[in-house]
C-alpha cells in the first residue's frame, strides 16, 4: 500500500475577511500556517510524498517558502489545486497518476492546510484505518447539542447528541475508488455534496471513524486565528 499526504490549500479564505492573502499564508508564531501543517506530514516516514495544492498564483511563492522551512527535496511537491475543494482533491489524484503511477492500493490522506495542530497520533490512526477500509474520517464527539432547522427559523428536530460528531481532517481514501465514485455523480450531486466522505456513504460503503482532537482546530474565522495564536504560544 502506498500513502500520499495531500495538503489542501487551494482556497481563498473568504470567511477570514479582507486580510490580503489566503488565510493559510497568515503568520502563526514563527511561520505561515501552511508551513506548520506541511512540516507535520513531511517529517512522517509513512508517506511516498507530500503533495501541497495551492491557488495557481501561489505555487511559486509556496515552493520558496517550503524550501526554507522543510528544505529542498522532491518529497514535498507543490502544485495547483482546483476551484472547489473536491476539485483540489481530484487534482492531487491526477498528479499522482501522471507522475508516480497509481493503483487500487494507493491511499491519499487529505488534510486541510488550515489545521496546523494535527497530531502524529491522528496521522498514525488514519494510516492504520486504511488497512481495512476504503475511507476514513477524523471526528470528535459534538459537545454541543445539534439543532436541525430546515428553514433556519424554527426547530425541525434535535438528534441524540451521543450520535453526533464534528468532522475534522484528515479524511483518507483509496484514491481510485474515490475518483470513480466522484465521477459517477451528476453535476447537481457534485455541487450539493457536503463532504468527500459522503460520496462513500451515499453508496453504502463503510467509512471508519478516527478519533480527532479538540486542538485540531480549523482556522476559518478571525476568532480561530486568535485561538491558534494562543495554542502556539503554549
Ligand atoms: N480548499 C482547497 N481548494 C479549494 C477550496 C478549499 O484546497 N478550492 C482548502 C482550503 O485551502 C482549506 C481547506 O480546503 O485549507 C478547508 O476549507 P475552508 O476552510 O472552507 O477554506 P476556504 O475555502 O479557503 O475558506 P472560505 O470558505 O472561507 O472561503
Amino acid at each position: 500500500m502506498k500513502y500520499y499526504a495531500v495538503i489542501l490549500a487551494g482556497g481563498v479564505g473568504k470567511r477570514m475577511g479582507n486580510v490580503g492573502k489566503p488565510k493559510q499564508y497568515l503568520q502563526l508564531g514563527s511561520k505561515p500556517i501552511i508551513a506548520h501543517t506541511v512540516e507535520k506530514f513531511a517529517i512522517h516516514p509513512g508517506f511516498e510524498r507530500v503533495l501541497v495544492l495551492t491557488p495557481a498564483e501561489w505555487v511559486e511563492n509556496t515552493k520558496d517558502m517550503l524550501r526554507k522551512s522543510v528544505g529542498e527535496s522532491d518529497h514535498v511537491v507543490v502544485t495547483a489545486g482546483g476551484e472547489q475543494r473536491n476539485d483540489t482533491v481530484m487534482a492531487a489524484i491526477d498528479w499522482i497518476e501522471q507522475n508516480d503511477g497509481i493503483d487500487e492500493e494507493t491511499v491519499i490522506v487529505t488534510h486541510d492546510a488550515v489545521r496546523p495542530f494535527i497530531s502524529e497520533r491522528i496521522i498514525e490512526d488514519n494510516i492504520a484505518a486504511m488497512k481495512d477500509y476504503d475511507a476514513c474520517d477524523t471526528v470528535v464527539p459534538s459537545a454541543d447539542t445539534i439543532v436541525v432547522s430546515n428553514d433556519g427559523d424554527e426547530i425541525t428536530t434535535i438528534p441524540d447528541r451521543k450520535t453526533m460528531f464534528r468532522g475534522q481532517t484528515p479524511q483518507s481514501f483509496k484514491a481510485l475508488k474515490l475518483r470513480e465514485l466522484y465521477n459517477s455523480l451528476s453535476q447537481k450531486d457534485k455541487e450539493w455534496l457536503p463532504d468527500a466522505c459522503s460520496i462513500f456513504t451515499m453508496r453504502d460503503i463503510p467509512v471508519k471513524l478516527v478519533a480527532g482532537e479538540e486542538e485540531n482546530i480549523k482556522v476559518t474565522y478571525p476568532a480561530d486565528l486568535r485561538m491558534a495564536q494562543a495554542l502556539i504560544a503554549e
